[in-house]
């Protein structure tokens, strides 16, 4: 039997994938808000133990952590569970400082444990499924992509009782692009064995009255070892109906250009004979469904309702797997740390013209000589 511990709220988007799986089960439960705990615990059921302090949850006997509190606990709360032997998943972003993410992967290595990146945008069968036809050749050789994250969260500066939300520092309190790993992801899913080598960030400056340092939307290129290009735009601050999931990939044979809005389809348009190279014609991706990976063409009612067609199941139960065959999962730390660094050094390149910063290449052993912010 796996016991597992959530912290934070956001972590219950975990447990219906969780209660799927056999032999695994979810015995306790922390929030520093006490009204919060006994909400959340009394929603998991059964005889979940509850914690008000992280440190109190790790001398329980789980052996793996959800951390899904805000930005700022995940390093110093993951650190601590890999130190106690507990197998971790961490909500997105990795961490708040460069420092912090390379403490992060030395934890990782030191104690052994699995750290799995919960970027649940990955999971969106519609992002599984355009990597299966980039990997069964329809696109070519793929070299541009887009990923925006617009999504106005003016309304989350303060909390219900009228005192400042973390996201007020954490999120909006930073200059650049703070929350990347939505669009960078999924995009990265469609450029593969690719690293982003280097970053340069351009904003229209802060065109609001709200105080806050963010700006009112931020670009940022991204570059590939060989070249390939990731146009990554996050906007949390201008007036806009939300769109937290827009994508597009060109290659050499085709493309594919996600919904606009919740109305809107997703189109792919491919070169052939109906599709003429100076006459190409768009198709609705869903004609494409048979490149459905297999686990999610036959998920089950079960998965299906934990969410996304299955996609909340699916990261779940790679977690499992990882923990259980005792293996790095696909998102591992060094994954985390790439996609999060993109964000933490986009407010160093934004501040200074859009200069281009390089992205340190994490890996295992990475020389302490490497372990520094490049200007
Ligand atoms: N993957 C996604 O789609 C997605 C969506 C929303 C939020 N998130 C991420 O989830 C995390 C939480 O976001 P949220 O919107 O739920 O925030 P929130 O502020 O609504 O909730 C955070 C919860 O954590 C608790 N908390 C704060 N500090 C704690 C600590 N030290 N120990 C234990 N509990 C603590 C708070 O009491 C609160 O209940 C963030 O990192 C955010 O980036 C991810």
């Amino acid at each position: 039997m796996i016991k597992i511990g959530i912290a934070g709220t956001r972590g219950l988007s975990t447990l219906m994938g969780l209660n799927a799986i056999d032999d695994v089960k979810v015995t306790a439960m922390c929030d520093l808000d006490e009204g919060h705990l006994n909400e959340t615990a009394e929603k998991i059921g059964g005889n979940v133990a509850k914690f008000r302090i992280f440190d109190d949850m790790l001398e329980s006997d789980i052996d793996a952590v959800i951390i899904a509190t805000p930005m700022q606990c995940h390093v110093p709360q993951a650190i601590a569970a890999l130190e106690a032997g507990k197998h971790v998943m961490s909500e997105v972003t990795a961490g708040v400082s460069m420092d912090e993410l390379y403490w992060l992967c030395e934890c990782v290595e030191k104690y052994n444990k699995v750290y799995m990146y919960a970027e649940n945008y990955i999971y969106d069968p519609r992002v599984q499924q355009i990597r299966k036809m980039v990997e069964e050749g329809l696109f070519g050789d793929t070299y541009y992509a887009e990923g925006m994250y617009l999504h106005n969260i003016g309304n989350l500066f303060k909390y219900p009782n009228g005192k400042t939300s973390w996201r007020s520092y954490w999120q909006c309190g930073v200059r650049g692009n703070f929350y990347p790993t939505h669009s960078i992801g999924p995009v990265m899913q469609w450029f593969p064995n690719e690293r982003i080598k280097e970053i340069s960030t351009f904003s229209p400056g802060i065109r609001n009255d709200i105080g806050l340092k963010q700006d009112s939307g931020t670009t940022t290129m991204c570059r590939t070892e060989t070249g390939k290009l990731l146009n990554i735009r996050v906007d949390c601050m201008s007036p806009r109906p939300h769109n937290m999931d827009y994508y597009y990939l060109q290659g050499t044979k085709g493309c594919f250009y996600s919904k606009a809005h919740k109305d809107d389809i997703d189109r792919v348009s491919f070169i052939c004979e109906e599709s003429p190279i100076y006459d190409m014609k768009w198709k609705k991706l869903e004609e494409y469904n048979s490149y459905l990976p297999d686990r999610y063409a036959n998920a089950t009612e079960e998965q299906k309702k934990s969410g996304h067609n299955g996609g909340d199941f699916f990261i779940v139960e790679d977690f499992i797997k990882a923990i259980r065959n005792n293996q790095a999962p696909e998102l591992d730390v060094y994954k985390a740390c790439e996609w999060t660094a993109v964000g933490l050094l986009s407010g160093i390149s934004v501040a200074n013209n859009g200069r281009t910063i390089e992205i340190p290449n994490f890996r295992k052993n990475m020389p302490v000589e490497e372990k520094i912010i490049k200007i």
